[in-house]
């Protein structure tokens, strides 16, 4: 694996494939690496020849009082664990590599943008946009892979690739949790051993709240035993359930349902999600 700092080089590096005839994919995130980032890799390998895998903490999705500084950064062991899932490159660019001066900043984050965690985090999926619409800039790829975690910000980097008229396949990958059913993320390391034994309970609430959609219940009711549930244990801060291809309200032509939710443990904020197929339809 080739670790690669300046954007010239990198695209000297890609050039090189390129005239090789090969495809290349690309995973970004931003670092301090799990098991969900890695199966984001092994999902890459089996759509293209290269794979890149970037790690850049943005700071442009983070508000000003939000964790920015204190964001875990393990850029050695990212290292490591990269070249041994067999990624190619890992492109790990400086704030000044990304963000030159003159930079466009503004995205129109559209209103899917403005819901859910656009309330709370206003700023956030424009700073996604920008950094993820730059790295298409830079790469090409052929193919760009994210987790489902982030459902919204999904459908955001969707968007964004279609109005911008990319040809780039943005390939997702189901949520990848640990044996407790808690969501793999990089901000579960801020949870004290007392909040990580209680944070397993996000998730089976939201399992609670598909069992009980199926079963028939009403919709407002499974919306407020929900709260109920999620207020007792977490600061909440949305529970809905929706469409999962428009994220607006369900109607009789919706084909399938997301239960989504944030919540805050602490310091820490957690999202998660289940997505499935709607009944009769
Ligand atoms: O999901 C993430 O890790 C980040 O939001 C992303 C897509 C890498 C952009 O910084």
């Amino acid at each position: 694996m080739r670790t690669i700092e300046a954007i010239g080089d990198l695209q000297e590096c890609l050039k090189h494939y390129r005239n090789q005839g090969k495809t290349i994919a690309l995973v970004p995130t931003m670092g301090s690496l799990h098991e969900a980032h890695l199966q984001l890799v092994d999902k890459a390998k089996t759509f293209a020849d290269v794979v890149i895998a970037s790690i850049f903490v943005n700071p442009t999705q983070f508000a000003p009082r939000e964790d920015f500084d204190e964001y875990p950064r393990n850029p050695e062991n990212d290292q490591k664990l990269l070249e041994g899932r067999g990624v190619d490159i890992l492109f790990l660019p400086n704030i000044a590599e990304i963000y030159p001066a003159n930079q466009i900043s503004d995205y129109d984050v559209g209103s899917i943008g403005a819901l859910l965690c656009g309330v709370s985090r206003p700023i956030f999926f424009n700073g996604v946009a920008q950094v993820v619409a730059r790295f298409f800039d830079i790469v090409e790829p052929d193919v760009a892979v994210f987790g489902e975690k982030d459902f919204q910000q999904l459908k955001i980097i969707k968007q964004l690739v279609e109005r911008q008229k990319r040809k780039i396949e943005i390939i997702s990958l189901g949520i990848v949790r640990e044996g407790d059913g808690l969501a793999m993320s990089t901000r579960n390391k801020y949870l004290s051993d007392s909040e990580r034994s209680v944070a397993p309970s996000f998730s089976k609430i939201l399992r609670q709240a598909k069992s009980n959609y199926e079963n028939g219940l009403a919709q407002e009711d499974i919306i407020s035993r929900a709260k109920k549930s999620l207020g007792d244990l977490f600061e909440l801060d949305y529970f809905e359930i929706l469409d999962a291809n428009t994220l607006t309200q369900i109607t009789t032509s919706s084909t399938d349902v997301i239960i989504v939710s944030a919540v805050k443990l602490g310091v820490t904020r957690i999202i998660d999600n289940i997505v499935f197929r709607r009944l009769n339809v």
